[in-house]
């Protein structure tokens, strides 16, 4: 575990916390001036300190102990320092505590409860420290992902949805097809945007085919163009969406409702570049960058028979799988957020909703839920009610509001990590952080 700093010129005070926090199995170090503690956290790492607030022995200003304090907390503004003080300087320990101190304890201290603290200030101190290295690597990822690519206004905070578009930019200056396979209204369309728009023909054309829309007759017209007379209705020639996006990028939404003969034909326009309008026998030849798109999971197609395997393979070069919004429930509140108006604001009980509901229809379902209770909202802030997700699957809800103490007590009992705690007292890991932003617990990162 960590290392203890006593700083007290008292040495009946010293050997007394020596010997209660190794009972404990802290190790510690004492020092007997403010100038012996400070040369102690320089010489090493020191993860508590314990001070007094009076050290020469002339004076009981407590002066001395609020300038060690100050000086530590320059050198470290995260080192939790607990104040010994007699009761004649807790006024200046409750100032203290408030700019930052991590707890005080009045003279003659209770050992139970000097060591309780110790113990939640180390574990919270470790599970922030390691939760620190974790957000600094992810920080300079994402910067580093938005300063080199245009992300188009894709909203996230999971890892997830990050490591998905991070592949996106990667893979999109590549001449390969894409498949962007997830639910329904999980941001498919959103990921094919990243790969248009990073690529090396981001500047061509950008045409997008709603499979699922076309009837089956007119998909090969379609994509592929016909001549005047080639069928029923088709008056004149008209070039398909392969020609229209000669040079730039084609996105194939919704891949898996292809007819059979249709999957035939793009396979061989895939594989060479070539086709043929329909009722032509003119060979074309076109360049074009595919990315496609579907909401069903193939292999499970092609087992029933349903779709090519081969085409499968050609398509699925890279595969970018965008997760269900149900599990990334961080990304619930900073899209919900990019989705209210101007003139709206969202409580904290109607964010609260938001991440407890499960979003079977996803991203475009919580935009369309924010949309409406836009329209609906009586007032200039949205509230749970105005949502209108009753009915929803909701977890259950905490029966009772967790106190500060119930909160602290619990992070410490799990080190730190916010999310077990918030899944003891039934909140989602977002409800807990509102919660720790309201009492003014700090957030363990
Ligand atoms: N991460 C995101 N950030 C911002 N907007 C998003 C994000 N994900 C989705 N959206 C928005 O949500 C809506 C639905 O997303 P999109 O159309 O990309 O989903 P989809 O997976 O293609 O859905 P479908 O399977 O129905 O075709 C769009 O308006 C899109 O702009
Ligand atoms: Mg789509």
């Amino acid at each position: 575990m960590g290392k203890v700093l006593i700083a007290d010129d008292n040495r009946a005070v010293q050997s007394a916390l020596e010997l209660m926090l190794s009972l404990h199995d802290l190790q510690t170090i004492c020092a007997s001036s403010p100038a012996d503690a400070i040369a102690c956290v320089e010489r090493e790492p020191i993860d508590l300190v314990i001070q007094d607030m009076n050290f020469a022995a002339d004076t009981t200003s407590g002066d001395e102990g609020v300038a060690l304090f100050r000086e530590l907390r320059a050198r470290d503004p995260d080192l939790p320092i607990i104040l010994l003080t007699a009761w004649t300087h807790l006024e200046t320990a409750i100032e203290l505590v408030k700019s930052g101190a991590a707890d005080y304890l009045s003279k003659p201290w209770d050992d139970d409860k000097l060591a309780t603290s110790v113990k939640n200030l180390l574990a919270l101190r470790k599970a922030r420290t390691a939760n620190r290295r974790v957000v600094l690597t992810r920080s300079r990822a994402r910067t580093q992902l938005t300063t080199q690519y245009d992300l188009c206004g894709v909203v996230y905070e999971s890892d997830a949805m990050h490591e998905v578009v991070a592949i996106a930019c990667r893979v999109a200056k590549a001449d390969v097809p894409v498949l962007i396979t997830g639910p329904s209204g999980s941001g498919k369309e959103k990921i094919a945007e990243i790969v248009q728009r990073n690529s090396a023909v981001r500047d061509g054309p950008f045409v997008r085919v709603h499979l699922g829309a076309l009837p089956a007759e007119l998909v090969s017209a379609e994509l592929f163009g016909a001549e005047a007379g080639a069928y029923t209705g088709a008056n004149k020639a008209r070039a398909g969406r392969f020609e229209a996006a000669d040079g730039g990028t084609l996105f194939l939404d919704e891949i898996a409702t292809l007819s059979l003969d249709g999957q035939v034909k793009l396979l061989r326009t895939l594989q060479t570049g070539q086709f043929e309008r329909l009722g032509s026998t003119q060979t074309r030849s076109v360049k074009v960058r595919v990315i496609a798109a579907t909401n069903v999971d193939l292999r499970q197609a092609i087992k029933a028979g349903q779709f090519r395997e081969d085409l499968f393979y050609r398509l699925n070069v890279i595969e970018l799988k965008v997760p269900a919004l149900a599990d990334r429930s961080e990304d619930v509140a900073p899209l919900a957020r990019s989705f209210v108006d101007n003139a709206h604001r969202l409580s904290s009980g109607a964010v609260d909703a938001l991440e407890t509901y499960v979003w079977p229809g996803n991203v475009r379902e919580l935009q369309n839920c924010i949309r409406r209770a836009c329209l609906l909202a009586t007032s200039a802030e949205i509230t749970a009610a105005d949502l209108g997700l009753a009915g929803a699957i909701v977890e259950p809800r905490p029966l009772e509001e967790p106190d500060k103490d119930t909160i602290e007590r619990l992070l410490a009992r799990h080190g730190g990590v916010v999310a077990a705690a918030a899944r003891e007292l039934g909140l989602s890991r977002q409800a807990l952080y509102r919660r720790m932003e309201k009492f003014g617990i700090d957030i363990p990162q």
